[in-house]
């Protein structure tokens, strides 16, 4: 980071070694894009620039810049450009992707209909999942199942988010729609290939990934819009829900009538988004909790006692209020996103040409921030590569000197943070706490055969887990 106050401008600084024709497109055009960014970090710095066939980024790992452009949106930076074009095209248009005044109109019913309170409301639906997921899962133990535990987890948060967006569940936990989960795990890579993609090549042939993904677009369209109707008639035939609606596409049909704010297009672009941004990202955090603590039994232990001591008996903490109390299981989730962050870059765009830090930004300088690398530094985290849940308890563990949760961004920052993060850790804590308190388990491969791979989310590729009754 520079730190004299002389200015330092994007052309003069460093930049790893790349192609002298592509650039650093050839190293960066590869499924694990996060952990190239991470080698460039230990080439170059905190701050340095990269070229896709002349088109240049400034990549930053460092956090106080990350964190002042994550503040300064949506007046003076935005996302990529690219990610409301691809988005679009793929007729998504919702809060994640509008900018400047659209986005304060998408923003406020999403923020209102995952606030707190609302999440609250939905805790039935999410202990009611929790205990469907044990009860497989305790088949999968009889029967010593060795467990996808992504593709899993991936259903549980499915079931969840559908019904707190569309009041519908649609039960891939019992493998009532596998249909729709195939369908929406292609969307994410395809996304994330196609913003770093130097050419649209889909727009003069379509391969056929590109041809599946159309056909899953349109599949999950026929499916939202049926959900759409159907919301739409419950509203007319019980007109009090207008007064207090059940579900978030309630809410947005409600205030399209009311202020004629949303067009039938964007409602359908925001219950996209909704289900796009809470599925994976919470699965795949969740996962990486699990990862860990198969190598930790003696967490799994702590938890569990935790759990016996708070809801007893009972399968899963029955209300919001013992939630709370799980201190320690909510610890192991802090953790997992620590070490896991699953989204680890977030793309960003100035919008004008502005000074941080000395660094002169021009107007539409594209920026990757790097968030992972500080969350595992030793500048800001004591022994920062273990996985040490003690660390976020009050009374802490005496070994940890270094301790900054500023530093962690894994739910992005400023006034654009996921809103998305109460109802993601109240599910990450219950999941966490209920399956330690029921099962023993293991890793069935070697822990450096579990592979994170970068598809818009981070995710651990071969978790494959055993499950035992303790
Ligand atoms: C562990 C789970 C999750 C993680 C790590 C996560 C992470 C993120 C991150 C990094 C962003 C970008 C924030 C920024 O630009 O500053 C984001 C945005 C968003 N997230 Fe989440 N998220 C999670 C769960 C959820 C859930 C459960 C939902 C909803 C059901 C959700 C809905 C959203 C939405 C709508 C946005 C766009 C916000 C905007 O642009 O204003 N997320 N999330």
């Amino acid at each position: 980071m520079p730190t004299s106050t002389k200015f330092t401008t994007i052309k003069s600084l460093p930049s790893p070694k790349g192609n002298f024709l592509l650039g650093h497109l050839p190293q960066f055009n590869v499924s694990n894009k996060h952990q190239v960014l991470e080698r460039w970090v230990d080439e170059c710095g905190d701050l340095f620039k990269i070229n896709f066939i002349g088109k240049e980024f400034v990549v930053s790992a460092n956090p106080e810049l990350n964190a002042e452009i994550l503040k300064l949106r949506p007046e003076k930076f935005r996302r990529f450009s690219k990610i409301n074009e691809i988005l679009t095209e793929m007729g998504i248009v919702g809060v994640f992707n509008a900018e400047g005044d659209s986005w304060k109109r998408h923003r406020k019913p999403t923020s209102e209909a995952l606030n707190l309170k609302k999440v609250k409301g939905y805790y039935p639906t999410i202990s009611k999942t929790t205990k469907e997921l044990l009860n497989k899962w305790k088949t999968y133990a009889e029967n010593s199942t060795e467990v996808d535990i992504q593709k899993e987890l991936a259903r549980y948060t499915i079931d969840i988010t559908t019904t707190i967006a569309f009041g519908y569940k649609l039960d891939t936990l019992n493998h009532k729609e596998d249909d729709f989960q195939k369908h929406l795990e292609l969307i994410f890579p395809m996304v994330n290939e196609r913003i770093t993609a130097p050419i649209a090549l889909w727009r003069i042939y379509k391969q056929k990934k590109d041809k599946a993904l159309d056909h899953s677009l349109k599949t999950i369209e026929k499916i939202i819009h049926q959900f759409i109707k159907e919301a739409k008639e419950r509203l007319t035939t019980t007109p009090e829900l207008k007064e207090n609606p059940s579900n978030f596409l309630e809410a947005l049909l409600v205030e399209q009538e009311n202020e004629n704010t949303f067009s039938d297009d964007e409602i359908y672009g925001n219950v996209f988004t909704i289900l796009l941004a809470g599925e994976d990202t919470t699965s795949n955090s969740i996962s990486w909790a699990l990862y860990y603590l198969a190598q930790h039994p003696g967490v799994v232990v702590k938890v569990r006692q935790e759990a016996k001591e708070i809801y007893s008996d009972s399968l899963v903490p029955e209300t919001t209020q013992l939630l709370h109390k799980l201190k320690y299981a909510n610890a192991v989730a802090q953790e997992a996103i620590r070490l896991k962050p699953v989204t680890p870059n977030l793309y960003m765009q100035a919008n004008e040409d502005i000074v941080l830090y000395n660094l002169h930004i021009p107007k539409d300088t594209s920026i990757m921030l790097q968030n992972k690398v500080a969350q595992t530094s030793e500048q800001y985290f004591s022994n920062p590569n273990d996985f040490i849940p003690e660390r976020w308890l009050k009374s802490g563990c005496p070994m940890q000197q270094n301790h900054t949760p500023d530093t962690i961004k894994a739910f992005g920052g400023g006034a654009r943070f996921c809103p998305g993060m109460n109802l993601a850790m109240h599910e990450m804590t219950i999941a966490i706490s209920a399956i330690c308190n029921q099962f023993d388990f293991s890793l069935a491969v070697k822990p450096e055969e579990v592979k994170e791979q970068f598809a818009f989310t981070m995710f651990p590729e071969n978790l494959i887990l055993k499950l035992k009754t303790p």
